[in-house]
């Protein structure tokens, strides 16, 4: 009769444990039980990148990367992208639940009636350079917002927790916006609550003299599609950095800002921004074979392709790529397509990316969507950022409902000089052992 649990024999000492093996994983902490000695610190496991490592437990979101399977709360994320509105997705994420018409009621009220950011934190904005990049903006006025909301820091208050929750997801557009129209020197432009999340976003971003924008609902809806794609996506840099910051008790703004911080990395969601650059580097559908070539020597990566989690085509992509035929029957064709569907099909078919299991990504088509829709490339983290806060505060909540929660604080092994006295010749010791034990 098979028995979950793992029996390890430490060769150093003979000795033999058994582990129990529990949702597929057994406890790290477990592995301290072997010791070569009473005052040895006992074994630990090394996973720089945690590639291997287990942080949480979560009914958030599932993702099978072999499969190309993404769910919120147990929806297929095209299930969602058909049926759902982006705050409606929001509010599955952060509360288990999609929400009946009375709860969406009171939900899109509460989210449109917290848009308006303070008039000081206004002002604050108009402080960076004229040409600040959107995403340091955003991060800086989200952080600057735990000044406004101090009372944000009582972490352990369900009914502030929800407050300051409904606040980040209804101003992360507006700061968004803001971060925009400084950069292009135009006004900012107040919130409309006669219009939907995306629809409002969009007329804060473009809305010059005309008393009321006329938003495309062909572009609104798609934006709010791609505002569901980007909600959640597990245990990613960003939402991990939520949690380790959030572990701290810091309040939800500096754990957002954080994360948003990570977000903004071109390996992670600062990558839809390197694809744009790419495609105008290789300008033509001729230079794609020599730029394939140039990524095979390790020249650079095909910015939009591979991973960490799926190895086969990301549902991300396969729905954006629906979206963005919606989307240029309104703009017109953007000839970025032509380059970005020639990449995929010459590297689908390469063995370099076959054998790697390399397909585009989320970040692969949604650069060119946002450029159609008239978005500049500086703005396309920020766009990721919005959607996301949802997923990050999702993270947070249960974080913080989780009876297991503790400081987030990895190990190291010291690889060091082990001791040495200013003045004296160095005495150089290998010996890691030695000190990996010390507490802190
Ligand atoms: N282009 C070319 N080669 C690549 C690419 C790429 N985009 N991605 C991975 N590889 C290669 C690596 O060089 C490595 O090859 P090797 O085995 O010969 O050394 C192999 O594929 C495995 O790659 P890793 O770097 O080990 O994969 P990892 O899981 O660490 O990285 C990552 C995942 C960061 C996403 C990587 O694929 C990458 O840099 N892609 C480009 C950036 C990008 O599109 N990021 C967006 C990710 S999605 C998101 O965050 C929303």
């Amino acid at each position: 009769m098979p028995k979950d649990a793992l029996t390890i024999t430490d060769q150093r000492t003979n000795q033999t444990l058994e582990f129990p093996v529990e949702l597929g994983t057994v406890r790290a902490t477990e592995l301290r039980k072997f010791k070569t000695s009473p005052d040895d610190f006992g074994l630990m496991t090394y996973d720089p990148a945690f590639m291997n490592t287990v942080d949480c437990k979560s009914s958030i979101t599932f993702i099978d990367g072999d499969k190309g399977i993404l769910r919120y709360r147990g929806y297929d994320i095209d299930d969602l992208a058909e049926n759902c509105t982006f705050l409606q997705v929001a509010y599955l994420l952060l509360f288990g639940e999609l929400p009946t018409p009375e709860q969406e009621k009171q939900w899109r009220f509460d989210i449109t009636h917290h848009t308006m950011l303070p008039e000081s934190t206004k002002h604050f904005m108009n402080g960076f350079r004229h040409d600040a990049h959107p995403m340091g903006v955003l991060v800086s006025t989200v952080a600057a917002l735990s000044t406004v909301y101090p009372e944000a820091k009582h972490v352990h208050d369900p009914a502030n927790r929800q407050l300051q929750t409904i606040r980040l997801i209804a101003k992360m557009p507006t700061i968004a916006a803001y971060s925009y129209r400084h950069r292009m020197g135009f006004p900012y432009i107040y919130p409309d609550n006669d219009l939907s999340y995306a629809e409002n976003f969009m007329q804060m971003l473009w809305r010059m003299v005309e008393p009321k924008f006329a938003v495309s609902p062909v572009l609104a809806r798609a934006l709010d599609i791609l505002f569901i794609l980007h909600a959640d996506h597990e245990q990613n840099c960003s939402s991990t950095t939520m949690r380790v910051v959030g572990s701290a008790e810091a309040d939800p703004y500096l754990s957002v800002a954080s994360a948003a911080s990570a977000l903004s990395g071109p390996l992670h969601g600062g990558a839809n921004e390197e694809v744009l650059r790419m495609l105008d580097e290789i300008g033509s559908l001729a230079n794609i074979p020599a730029y394939i070539d140039r990524v095979k020597k390790g020249e650079f990566k095909l910015m939009g392709f591979g991973h960490r989690v799926y190895k086969n085509y990301d549902p991300r992509a396969r729905i954006i790529k629906e979206v963005a035929d919606q989307v240029f029957e309104v703009t017109g064709h953007n000839q970025k397509i032509e380059i970005a569907l020639e990449l995929e099909r010459i590297a689908l078919k390469d063995d370099y990316f076959v054998s790697r299991k390399l397909y585009p990504n989320v970040d692969f088509y949604s650069g060119i969507i946002y450029e159609a829709m008239g978005f500049q490339p500086e703005m396309f983290t920020v766009l990721f950022a919005i959607p996301r806060t949802a997923g990050w505060l999702a993270q947070w909540r249960e974080l913080m409902d989780d009876p297991e929660r503790k400081i987030a604080r990895p190990r190291q092994v010291y690889t060091g000089i082990v001791h040495r006295k200013v003045g004296r010749k160095t005495e150089v010791k290998h010996e890691a052992r030695d000190v990996v034990g010390v507490k802190g």
